[in-house]
Order: structure tokens, then sequence, then C-alpha cells
């Protein structure tokens, strides 16, 4: 990997829920023109590109993860015309778009499985993957669907199943069909000839099953979100990460290499560093999600195992990513921060934005917006309702952008009905009111990006830790070819000396950031004192 300016690699990724971010025209759901309406801000916040959760026509039993038509925009976001004006406008302000492929299933509305479920013949049966029952009525194998229960549904019109590793209304296309497989690869070409920077490919290493629909073993239980599934008892070994799936990224990739400097990031489905870690490189995807700090708790040597590991894992091809929250968790503000205290999150985005690897932040993040509460008669994500009241489902951490202290917090009119309620913390946490102070999550987030942008050893600079987090610090060195910047980062609420290893004794350091302090701390000997929950970032003088 050479050392030029790749905005994907030395940039801020932004993940735009749309249907939250900002509605320009009152229907209590967020649209293309609120977000063009918010340009302006995303480019003063410091990031280099967004990535749109799917805004293609959806029925929404998935809200957009089940497509019916890949080659358009939903109208309640807008139209071609102002998706081509919003990849304009964020290009003239130097803003990158991503956007999320959904190939894995398309929605039971898409005109493809419309005929393929009408009869055993229809050109379009192959499209997905349909079996018969055994004799006794049951399932053709024991796979299972992620979102619970069976995989296959029966479609009483021919009396065959077909597999849905989501919701039924999700049902899974077969990418062993030539027809498939090509006309997914030209939805590539379709979004980059408009503009398009790169793509988020949901559930990618999903697209392949065994031919043979093996049953898969049971085997040990695996942490998940809820550990109550049967589908975190199963052994994914046929469901999922089939060798076909290398070939297809290859090919994917030769598509993005042709449109110049294109990105792509794999959503890995199942799995953590180590299987993210097979499926990028040169001539596979350019990046593929590592989830672990979304189940990180707050302990500064968990983050310190997570970091080394995804570190030692990589090849040099490959660039890490870092993500504190995206649409299916949730929020690190709910999961770390006490009360509406900021302190801990002003420590995790100094943790987020000065280590090596692209971060990923979630709307919202930025301001510290905490999930909403869900009563059972809200819930809009059918997941939640089925696991109800052991798993709420995913819309705590999709609410409405809090903008401003305003009726809907900014983001719909006033006496407008949103789509989910606003957090009822708005009049005091939104981005007008933390604009206004100096000291807010939203200003500390703006010091670290532009500290990022000035220093090019927090981008691409070697990751040297300096302590293993196991007494409350974590604190590192990025060493690039021409500085060195150190990160020390206090975990803990209350005081905290970090004594410096017996090697870097000798150094000089001068101050560059904190949140806790305005100028540099005198540093006696190896030692450097940190207030508590203080992340403090220093150069070092040559
Ligand atoms: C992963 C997405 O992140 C999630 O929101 C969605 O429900 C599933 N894939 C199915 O598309």
């Amino acid at each position: 990997m050479d050392n030029n300016h790749l905005w994907w690699r030395d940039g801020i990724i932004y993940q735009i829920y749309p249907r939250s971010f900002a509605d320009s025209n009152g229907d209590g759901i967020g649209d293309l023109e609120g977000i063009i309406s918010r340009l302006d801000y995303l480019k003063d916040l410091g990031i280099d590109a967004i990535w749109l959760s799917p805004i293609y026509p959806s029925p929404d039993v998935d809200f957009g993860y089940d497509v019916s038509n890949y080659l358009d925009i939903d109208p309640k976001f807008g139209n071609l015309e102002t998706f081509d004006r919003l990849v304009k406008l964020a290009h003239e302000r130097g803003i990158r778009i991503i956007l999320d492929l959904v190939l894995n299933h398309t929605s039971d509305q898409h005109p493809w499985f419309i005929e393929s479920r009408k009869s055993r013949d229809n050109p379009f049966r192959d499209y997905y993957l349909w079996r018969d029952p055994k004799p006794n009525g049951d399932p053709p194998n024991n796979w299972l669907s992620c979102f619970g229960g069976s995989g296959w549904e029966l479609d009483p019109t021919t009396g065959q199943m077909y597999f849905h590793m989501f919701y039924k209304e999700q049902p899974d296309v077969n990418w062993r069909n030539p027809a498939v497989r090509q006309y997914m690869l030209d939805v590539f070409k379709f979004w980059l000839d408009r503009g398009v920077d790169g793509f988020r490919l949901d559930v990618f290493n999903a697209y392949y099953k065994s031919p043979n629909f093996e049953d898969n073993p049971m085997g040990p239980i695996r942490p998940s979100l809820m550990g109550l599934r049967a589908f975190d008892r199963m052994k994914h070994i046929y469901d999922i990460d089939q060798p076909e799936m290398i070939p297809l990224l290859q090919d994917i990739r030769k598509i993005l290499n042709s449109y110049g400097e294109t990105y792509s990031v794999g959503e890995t489905f199942i799995g953590g560093a180590d299987k993210a870690a097979l499926y990028c490189g040169d001539d596979r995807l350019h990046a593929t999600f590592n989830f672990e700090f979304l189940h990180c708790p707050w302990w500064a040597h968990a983050f310190y195992q997570s970091i080394t590991r995804w570190e030692g894992i990589l090849s040099d091809e490959a660039w890490p990513n870092y993500v504190l929250n995206n649409h299916d968790n949730p929020r690190s503000a709910t999961r770390y921060a006490r009360g509406e205290e900021d302190d801990r999150l002003k420590v995790a985005a100094a943790l987020l934005l000065t280590l090596r690897g692209t971060p990923f932040m979630y709307y919202g993040e930025e301001i510290g917006m905490r999930d909403i509460p869900i009563s059972r008669d809200q819930i809009k994500d059918p997941w939640g309702r089925r696991y109800w009241p052991f798993f709420k489902g995913r819309d705590g951490c999709r609410s409405p952008m809090q903008w401003n202290a305003m009726p809907n917090a900014g983001f719909s009119p006033e006496g407008v009905e949103t789509w989910l309620p606003v957090h009822s913390n708005y009049p005091v946490r939104n981005v007008m009111t933390q604009e206004a102070d100096p000291e807010s999550l939203l200003n500390w987030y703006k010091r670290l990006i532009a500290a990022r942008k000035a220093h090019p050893s927090l981008r691409t600079g070697a990751f040297i830790p300096l302590t293993d987090g196991k007494r409350f610090i974590l604190a590192y060195l990025r060493q690039g070819k021409d500085e060195t910047t150190m990160v020390v980062l206090n975990f803990s609420s209350r005081r905290q000396p970090l004594t410096l290893p017996g090697d870097q004794t000798g150094r000089k350091w001068e101050y560059l950031l904190s949140n806790k302090r305005s100028s540099m701390i005198p540093v006696e000997g190896r030692v450097i004192p940190l207030e508590p929950n203080e992340a403090l970032i220093l150069r070092e003088v040559v």
C-alpha cells in the first residue's frame, strides 16, 4: 500500500440512516433532500465520506434491507435526479458517497421473486433457492434464519420451500445462477456510472450456500446479541463462506478498480476479525468490518486486546477499520455513558479517531445520542416483536437526528409524527446547543478530526502500544515517517498516573490536544499524571 493520500484509508466515513437524518418534506421520514440540506454541517464536522444505508425502493419490512429494485431510489427518499444532485453537491464539498448494496437477498416484492414463485418452470424460478420439503413436511435441511425460526418458508402455490437467511420477506437469491451473478455485477456499474465512490456490501459472505444443502452441525453457543437463538448454536459451515466467494470478490474488485479510486467494505456476517481478514486485500475487498468494538466492555484492556489482535491478523495489503456504532446495535453512548455525562464518550472518540484504521462514525454519535427507550407498541423492527421482552429490536439506535431544541428536534417540522420518537433529551442534547458550547462532545469530535487531518502520523503512522490497558490507561505511539505522536487515554473516572516504559526515557513531548487541559503538563521523569477520563495527545519534539 503506498503512502499517497487515499480518501477511504485516511478519511473518516460517516454512516447515515436516511430515514432518520433530516426530513425535508414533513412526512416524518428522512430523505435525500434533507441530507443535501445538511451537507455543510458534515463538511464542517470534517468527515470524508457518507455511507448511506439503503435508499432503493423497498416495502420496508427490514427498512430498506429488503430491496425491490436495485436501480432506483425509493420515492420516500427522492428520485434519481435528487440522488445525482446529492452526489454532485457532496463531491463539491470533498465528500464521497458510499452506497449500501444488499445482494444476498431481495424483497419478496422484487419482480424476480413475484415471477419466481408463480410456477416451478417460471424463467425466474432458479433466481432463488427452492427445494422440496421432506416427505413429512419438514424443511429440506436444518438451516435457520438469523432473525429466528427455520430459514425455509413453504410457498403454497408450488408446494416448495424457499430459503431466507433473514425475514421471510427477504428471499435469498441464487448466486450460482449466471444471470443473477451478471445482473448483480451490473448493479455495481450502474451506480459507479452515476458517480458513486464505493459500496458497503451487506452480509456479502452469505451470498453463496453449499450446492448440496447439507445440514449444518450444531456447535457451542456463539456469544451473540441475545444468546437465545438456535441460530447461535449452529456451526455455519454450509450456509455461508463458500469458496466461490473469493473469485466473485476478485471480479467485483476488477470492476471497482476500473473506475479509479473507489472503495468496498464488506459486512462480515458471523465471525470476528479472523474471518474478516480473509476477505480483504489488493485482489478482493478494500476492507471488511471488524465489529469487536461494538461488544467491548468499558475496559482499556479489552480494547487493547481487540486492536492488537486485528493489527496482528491483517495482511500488509489490508487496512483496519473501527466501528463504535451502527444501525444494528445499541449506541456507544447507551453502552458506555452514565446518565447524560459525556466524559467516557470523549475518550472513546479519541480512541476511534487516533487508531491506525479507517474510523466509521454513525449519525448522532458526534453529539452523544442515546438509544430511545422503546415500548412494545412502538416497535418497528419485527425482530424486536419476535423476541420481546428479551430483545427489543434495533429501533433504539435509529431515532431521529437531534438538530436543535425546536419541537421534533429540527428533524421534522413541528406537529409531524416522526417514524420513531425523538429522544426526550433533545432540548439539551442537539447539534445547535453543542455547536455553541466549546466543551461539547461535538466540538471535541471536531478538534480530534482536525488533529487527524493535520498530523499524518495519526492517519498512517505505525501503531505501537505503550501499555496493555490493564491499569486503566491505554497509551500508544503513532509513528510516522516524519513525526511521532503519543495518545494517552484514561478509561478511569479517577486521576491516574501513566508511567512510560523505560525505553521511552529522554524523549521530549509537546501538547497537541486534551479534553481536560489546554496546555502541556510537566512530565516528571517517566510519569504523566492524567485527569479522570482524560484523552491526551502529544507530539514528539525533535
Ligand atoms: C445486515 C444489516 O446490517 C441489517 O440491518 C439487516 O437487517 C441484515 N443485514 C439483512 O439485510
